[in-house]
């Protein structure tokens, strides 16, 4: 008892000497940072307020002297640790203040060792794979001058025309804040001037992915309740996960853009939510408010992202020109951009800029592509991949296999696996799939044909080769899907089925009688009804990464198991979006696919025979795939569903629990989740919310109790007055899917 006291106090005094030593860091550095505010003129403020890329400089030598006289206090897209130096040599000691320079880039899901894209990072629902694939970016990042990236997005997006919807986490509000959470631990660690971690950025603040009609950059109505149900809490929790910085979004909301955002930069970020870290503009999202109709001119532009609480304006020139102007006018006084100041240089301060202003050279040849990282991202690649389906159990293949038909566009395309947003991996350094096949299974048994050049390619001639191959072979493996530039930013489509020839190519080889194994790699959901009927087995792979190939040849051959869960719901068709699962009710809700086929409605069908309720005559109302769908080689069962208590107060919590087990024969991952459904509100409420999920791996046999602690705290909702937790009837599901589970029932009293 003895020991365990003493250690207790020695731990008590540990924890209050640490904060002893950061309140009185923090008090050094704020007082540093006065001092310097107090020298500083307001030209050189506004250099602090500035962020331009290198093109915008005019050149390294116009560069150097605007940074000489301190113009500058952050470049982004400036690349490798030597030449970061030596521009910050320049700010460092030749500029009057020498305040060094914080260098960015978007460094979203990897540096050179690319990690699948974060919606395939979601996909894995395991938290620490997608930290640890952030902490990899952010090393190797850092081990090349980088201090800051623009990651996580963590914009909840609920429509797969919009190409951004792969930087994102998907549709959910709880699996994106957890994300966002594990993200931000990942590239910040527990210490920002740690050589090895780099800002985060938490973007785009706020409702971007909801674009109108999935079209980047289109308006956004958002009513507050929605606001703040959906799509802020995923920025809370980055907040509360101590997110060095917000970005502010392109997006009008509500006919207010977000860069010159009053409700959502001040209100919510600063006064609700007291965030004291820095908010950078997206790129010159503030002089873009002039087109928006939202500023008349930059200085207009400037005023507003003032007022709104933009400390840094990337891109773009609004503050340099005009905050002069906006202060003799009165309309903004020097107090605020001291405030705006202060948060870039307390930045600064935090990752050690001016104790440690320069990057060591020689780090990068050593953190770059380490054994360590590649391992990091096949897992991760590994975890993200989702089984859709298995048609008579043909995955996992043998070894024994006598060939394999290697074929598609995608099949070794080096380029197009790492996905959207990478600035600085090397297709030459990316493992593709028919590498990695070969490698396994040696040139004798490897087939290969293209097929197709790229997924847009509408020529067949490469079809005759493509049989060919297949006709020799005992199984096809055929690799669809998209480019990687037919996804990301400013790339939404109108159309979601495969591209090009892809399904005829599918349709040719299907043809020849051999069994088909389709891996669909893709930055967002895509129709794939009609590829599901033909295929006999399909895996979804996203973009996954420089180490997919190894990754998606280890699990064909059953040395990996399929774990990942979808993030987001797969529409049949197009028609169908938005769709998602955490829909409302209605009034008239659908209870079954009464029409899916248009020409099964009778000739003269009576105007209200086909059923008053909420479905597409062509379409149904139910998706292709539900959120959290995902198979495995093996099989689990749920039993024995259990509440800890079937009420509890507003401060209360229950343990929902359930039993599963592991039916099949390989050991495995399940993601069990957790759903609830508020019955009755002052507002309507979603048919189901996920609220927790455990991955759990088991081996064949094996049986786990599984538990999940639910709080009433966490049926907390925004009713468009206050967020409130109410009183009422719920219904809570543990299941493998938010379609499937064991259904209980509780209320809060
Ligand atoms: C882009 C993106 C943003 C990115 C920034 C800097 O337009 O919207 O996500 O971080 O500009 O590249």
């Amino acid at each position: 008892m003895k020991t365990i006291s003493l250690f207790l106090i020695g731990l008590l005094l540990l924890t209050g000497a640490s904060a002893a030593v950061s309140a009185e860091k923090k008090e050094q550095t704020d007082s540093r940072i006065k001092e310097l505010i107090s020298k500083m003129t307001l030209e050189e403020k506004l250099g602090q307020m500035s962020q331009f890329d290198p093109g915008q400089l005019g050149g390294p030598e116009n560069a150097k002297q605007a940074i000489k006289d301190g113009k500058v206090g952050s470049i982004l897209n400036l690349v490798g640790a030597s030449a970061v130096n030596d521009l910050q040599k320049v700010a460092v000691e030749e500029s009057r203040l020498g305040i060094p320079l914080i260098i960015a880039r978007d460094v979203i899901h990897g540096y050179q060792t690319i990690m699948p894209i974060p919606l395939g990072l979601a996909a894995s629902w395991n938290a620490e794979v997608a930290e640890d694939a952030m902490a990899v970016a952010a090393a190797e990042a850092a081990s090349e001058g980088i201090h800051w990236t623009f990651a996580p997005m963590i914009d909840v997006s609920r429509d797969p025309r919009w190409g951004r919807i792969a930087e994102s986490c998907g549709e959910d509000t709880y699996l994106t804040s957890v994300m966002a959470k594990a993200m931000v631990k990942g590239f910040q660690g527990d210490d920002l001037s740690n050589p090895k971690t780099i800002a985060a950025c938490a973007k785009h603040f706020v409702g971007y992915g909801a674009a109108e009609g999935g079209r980047d950059y289109n308006t956004t109505l958002i009513p507050e309740v929605q606001l703040r149900n959906d799509y802020l809490p995923p920025f809370k929790a980055a907040a509360d996960a101590g997110v060095a910085t917000f970005m502010s979004a392109f997006n009008d909301l509500n006919g207010v853009p977000t860069s010159g955002n009053e409700f959502t930069l001040k209100q919510i970020l600063r006064q609700e939510w007291g965030y004291n870290g820095m908010v950078v503009s997206d790129w010159a999202s503030i002089a873009e408010m002039i087109p928006h109709g939202y500023a008349a001119n930059k200085k207009e532009a400037a005023e507003r992202a003032l007022t709104a609480g933009v400390d840094m304006e990337m891109a773009s020139d609004c503050y340099v020109g005009n905050v002069q102007a906006l202060l003799d006018e009165g309309k903004i006084d020097m107090a605020t951009i001291d405030r705006y100041v202060t948060n870039i240089l307390r930045l600064k301060f935090e990752l050690g800029l001016f104790e440690r202003p320069y990057t060591d050279e020689a780090l990068a040849e050593k953190t770059i592509l380490t054994e360590k990282h590649k391992e990091i991202a096949q897992q991760a690649a590994s975890e993200s991949f989702v089984l859709l389906q298995n048609k008579n159990e043909i995955l996992p293949l043998s070894n024994e296999i006598s060939s394999v038909a290697v074929i598609g566009p995608l099949a070794d395309s080096p380029h197009d696996q790492m996905g959207t947003w990478v600035f600085d991996g090397k297709k030459e350094n990316s493992v593709t799939p028919l590498t990695a096949l070969t490698e396994k299974l040696g040139d004798a048994k490897v087939n290969f044909a293209k097929g197709l050049k790229i997924s847009r390619t509408k020529s067949t001639e490469g079809f005759a080769e493509a049989v060919e191959a297949a006709e020799k072979s005992d199984v096809v493996l055929l690799f669809l899907g998209e480019e990687s530039i037919l996804s990301g930013e400013a790339h939404s489509l109108a159309n979601l089925n495969l591209q090009g020839r892809q399904t005829e190519l599918l349709e040719a080889v299907k043809a020849t009688g051999r069994p088909v194994v389709l891996v669909i790699m893709a930055g967002r959901q895509l129709t794939i009804e009609r590829e599901l009927k033909l295929a006999d087995a399909v895996l979804y792979t996203w973009h996954p990464g420089t180490m997919g190939g190894p990754a998606i040849a280890d699990m064909l051959f059953g040395e990996t198991v399929p774990s990942g869960k979808l993030p987001v719901t797969f529409p049949k068709t197009v028609g169908q979006i938005p769709i998602y699962y955490n829909h409302k009710n209605t009034g008239r809700p659908a209870d079954y696919e009464q029409w899916t086929d248009i020409n099964k409605i009778p000739a003269e069908a009576t105007q209200h025979s086909l059923g008053n309720t909420s479905h597409y005559l062509d379409a149904g109302f139910e998706p292709l795939l539900p959120f959290g769908f995902g198979l495995s080689y093996s099989s689990f069962a749920y039993s024995n569903l259990e509440l800890s208590s079937n009420t509890m107060g507003a401060e209360g919590a229950i343990e929902v629990s359930v039993d599963l087990k592991n039916t099949g024969k390989y050991e495995a991952a399940e993601v069990v989740q957790l759903y609830i459904r508020d019955r009755f509100g002052s507002v309507t409420r979603p048919v189901k919310q996920l609220k927790g999920y455990k991955k759990i791996t088991l081996k064949p046999g094996e049986t786990q109790k599984v538990s999940i602690v639910l709080k009433a705290k966490d049926l907390e909702f925004f009713n468009g007055k206050d967020y409130v937790v109410e009183a009422g009837d719920f219904d809570v599901w543990m299941g493998t899917n938010s379609k499937e589970g064991l259904h209980a029932e509780f209320s809060i009293n």
